[in-house]
């Protein structure tokens, strides 16, 4: 598979300094370039994954790697206006972004932004209702280690959601995907973003990140029971859910 072979990514890829660096300098096209590259597809996958939270009543919610903040914008939707959110990512250039998002969707007394690492999360033990994380556990290089502060900063019973792309298993669609996400999808995202680079990571990030059966396997190792997962669009992206 020749395609799959020369998208082989490099380890360093995902030097948690790189990453930074990348969201940051892509920031100011990140939510244009999703809804091209997705072709509208991400509100609908976020919608699901937000839905898998639990519904209780001041619900205090973490949504992880926030990025531009569409998860917790998403919540402010679907809770009433007792819930809130912790929105954390360790890119400034995402988070300024979000934090503006937030202001003009006049929700800032309900999101609170903070700047902090997946891997070193800066909560106690039992502080939340769920933990949320969308399209941000690939791209965190000791993602087992995210995980598992993504499950200890939750109340027991609560839940750890994860929304993530997968590799896709369906094999009519495989090969046309495997082309747009390789060839087209980086010719744009370089068009759009007009940086080199950015969108040649995401397709090997994405290929090279573990079926949803093996990622169960994650999710259960860092202590979380009843995990169930749900394929979404053909198995392009999936949403895990785990219990504490
Ligand atoms: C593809 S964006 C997703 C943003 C948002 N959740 C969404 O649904 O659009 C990935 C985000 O993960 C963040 N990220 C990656 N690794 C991280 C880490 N170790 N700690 C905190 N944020 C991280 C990046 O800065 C970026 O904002």
């Amino acid at each position: 598979m020749p395609v799959l072979n020369s998208m082989h990514m490099d380890k360093s890829a995902k030097d948690p300094a790189k990453i930074q660096t990348m969201f940051s300098t892509i920031a100011p096209r990140y939510d244009l370039l999703n809804r091209v590259l997705s072709l509208g597809i991400d509100g609908y996958w976020r919608k699901f994954a937000v839905s898998q939270l639990p519904k209780v009543g001041n619900a205090r919610f973490l949504d992880v790697a926030t990025g531009t903040c569409d998860v917790a914008l998403e919540i402010m939707k679907r809770f009433p206006p007792d819930a809130k959110v912790v929105g954390v990512d360790f890119s400034e250039g995402m988070l300024e972004l979000g934090k503006e998002k937030v202001r003009k969707a006049g929700y800032q007394n309900r999101i609170d932004i903070r700047f902090a690492d997946v891997t070193s999360l800066p909560f106690e033990d039992n502080t939340f209702d769920a933990s949320i994380i969308a399209f941000g556990i690939r791209n965190v290089q000791d993602y087992r280690k995210g995980i598992s502060e993504m499950g200890r900063v939750v109340k027991r019973g609560g839940k750890v959601v994860v929304l993530e792309f997968t590799s896709i298993q369906n094999r009519f669609f495989r090969a046309p995907y495997r082309f747009y996400i390789t060839k087209v999808l980086p010719y744009i995202g370089e068009l759009i973003s007009g940086k080199k680079g950015a969108y040649k990571y995401l397709p090997s990030s994405m290929i090279e990140f573990p079926g949803p059966e093996e990622f169960k396997k994650v999710i259960q190792a860092a202590g979380l029971h009843d995990v169930r997962y749900w394929k979404l669009t053909f198995g392009i992206a999936a949403v895990h859910v785990g219990t504490k």
